[in-house]
């Protein structure tokens, strides 16, 4: 196989720029959170092969949540993988917290589960279970080599993709510092899919092509108040509640399963009027600064907050495109130039609304128009 991207050498900054990168990928997810959105999707996870591809299977909460349900949930497989370069990999939130269990160094394996037998008998699987078959089935654990252009573990490399192929769902909080990638793997290999990313991740040109042709989604928790997730052993954080560390993230789940919330409509109660809803400079579109207030009553294009994501449902709108500096949404209907503005860069990456003859740029909207 030919290396699609050969190795750049890296000079002592981007060395530092990428250790700081990767730093701010380190933070894990609560056992909570993850059965709380998860528990909206089982019956599309029945039978399934689930693949958990950021997740030291010793750390991660994904792979607990998944090898503790693995019954109940009746799941067919669960795969996990680990990562070379996590700095956590020789642990420091030790999921099974068992001398010896935890294959020694910092070499990265996958976890492969095909059945979660009750072994001690009690007539439940719960974590001993799940321990003894880590102990006892030699096949379950695989040391991962990487190849030649990403390293051992990394979701890119042939042997991970090799997994991806095999799976049905992939369900992780993959590191957000490599999110686009990460999400246009799983469209290419089409992929069922409900992972963790960062709010802003939606407006991303390359995410936001995703969101625009309803191939991804929002989870089903709301987006108001971000999440906390354990923060690494070195990084910094924001509160501790039982001795661990954790630190709040402005994260949201994104999938392309089906969930009861985007089926729920907008309840709307406000009406047009010219006069509450100003027209566009630069968009044949109306501003609605909430999402609560889009008018029931108005069949063109509007430009909404992009929290409207959180609420959309999309038998009742369809997604136009987002303010930004080409035409994506096919409603852009000027550009601003020097004449108009000194920097006009900042009026044509946005909807303009005149206030008292002055150019007023908003907020990032999404432009929607409403479903008859
Ligand atoms: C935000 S953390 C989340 C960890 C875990 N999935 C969880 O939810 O607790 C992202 C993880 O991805 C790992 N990671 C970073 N780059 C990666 C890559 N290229 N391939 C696979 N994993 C990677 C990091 O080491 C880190 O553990």
């Amino acid at each position: 196989m030919g290396l699609k991207h050969p190795r750049i050498s890296t000079s002592g900054n981007q060395l530092l720029s990428q250790a700081k990168t990767a730093k701010q990928d380190e933070f894990y997810t609560q056992l909570n959170d993850i059965s709380n959105e998860l528990r909206h999707y089982r019956e599309q996870l029945r039978g399934k092969t689930i693949l958990c591809n950021c997740d030291d299977p010793y750390e991660s909460n994904f792979f607990k949540y998944f090898a503790l349900n693995f019954n109940t949930l009746g799941l067919q497989k669960l795969i996990a993988t680990s990562y070379a370069k996590s700095p956590i990999a020789g642990g420091y939130l030790p999921l099974l917290d068992i001398e010896g269990l935890k294959p020694e160094g910092r070499e990265p394996y996958a976890i492969e589960i095909n059945e979660v037998p009750d072994h001690n008998g009690d007539g439940a699987t719960d974590l001993t279970d799940v321990e003894y078959l880590l102990r006892h089935d030699a096949n379950t654990a695989k040391p991962l080599r990487g190849d030649s252009e990403y390293g051992a573990g990394d979701f890119r490399s042939y042997e991970c993709v090799e997994y991806l192929r095999q799976a049905d769902v992939v369900a992780t909080n993959p590191p957000f510092s490599l999110f686009r990638e990460y999400v246009a793997q799983l469209v290419k290999h089409d992929k069922k899919f409900i992972i963790i990313g960062n709010k802003n991740a939606l407006t991303y040109k390359d995410t936001f092509k995703f969101v625009k042709e309803n191939k991804i989604w929002t989870g089903v928790r709301s987006f108001s108040g971000g999440m906390w997730f354990v923060a690494d052993y070195m990084g910094k954080y924001e509160k501790v509640v039982d001795g661990v560390k954790l630190i709040n993230v402005p994260a949201i789940w994104l999938t392309n399963m089906d969930n009861p919330k985007r089926h729920e409509k907008i309840p709307l109660y406000k009406r047009y009027l010219p006069d509450e809803y100003p027209t566009y400079d630069n968009y044949d579109a109306i501003e609605v600064g909430k999402t609560a207030e889009i008018p029931v009553d108005y069949d063109g294009a509007m430009g909404v907050p992009i929290t409207f994501l959180d609420k959309y449902n999309p038998e009742q709108f369809e997604i136009l495109g987002i303010t930004d500096r080409d035409n994506n949404s096919g409603v852009k209907t000027k550009e601003y130039t020097e004449a108009d503005a000194q920097n006009p860069g900042d009026l044509n990456r946005r909807g303009v609304i005149l206030v008292n003859g002055e150019y007023k740029s908003t907020y990032a909207r999404l432009i929607i128009r409403r479903k008859v």
